[in-house]
């Protein structure tokens, strides 16, 4: 998370990466009730993580997130699985009903492993991030996962 490659299009570079800081967030987020997160492996290694964020349990909508933290493996299909399986996951065993995400839209990796999951995008935000030095738009998209009985969901 302090590489230039992994975060030109994620995250905050202002913020504290101590490793207390980090044990903090992550024990904040194990005992949240509103988060499901993943860790990514490759074989034995720790790359990334992906997971359901601010989960509505009466809405049924959560917001997801996804990271790889070794930009050498960019482009293999990791992210591709790893989504399809998050949103397999928040429909067969968590009845998510709709998983949304916000994409910076030159982030063209994060979303074209949206779109093979069938995320659509639903919206866009004009100039809401800042990085490198110029303002980026933002892809909203979205998947809803609530099928009438009997009939997959088309629209
Ligand atoms: C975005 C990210 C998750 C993509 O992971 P990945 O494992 O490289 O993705 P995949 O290999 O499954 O690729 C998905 C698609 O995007 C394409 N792609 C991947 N990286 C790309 C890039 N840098 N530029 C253009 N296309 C790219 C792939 O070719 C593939 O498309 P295709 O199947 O039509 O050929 C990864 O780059 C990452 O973790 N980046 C840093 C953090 C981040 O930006 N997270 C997302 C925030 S919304």
């Amino acid at each position: 998370m302090l590489e230039p490659e992994t975060t030109r299009f994620w995250g905050w570079r202002t913020l504290s990466r101590g490793d207390d800081e980090i044990e903090k967030r992550f024990k904040e987020q194990a005992s949240g009730t509103t988060n499901v997160a993943w860790a990514i492996h490759l074989e034995e290694e720790h790359v990334g993580f992906t997971g359901i964020f601010d989960i509505d349990w009466v809405a049924r909508d959560g917001e997801s997130g996804i990271f790889i933290g070794r930009s050498d493996l960019y482009g293999r299909g990791i992210a591709s699985e790893a989504i399809r399986l998050r949103t397999a996951f928040a429909w067969d065993e968590l009845r998510i009903r709709r998983v949304h995400n916000w994409i910076v839209m030159r982030n063209r990796g994060s979303r074209r492993a949206n779109e093979k999951a069938g995320y659509r995008q639903m919206g866009r935000l004009r100039e809401a991030y800042f990085r490198t030095g110029q303002w980026h738009d933002e892809w909203l998209g979205e998947i809803l996962l609530d099928p009438s009985p009997g009939l997959p969901r088309k629209d």
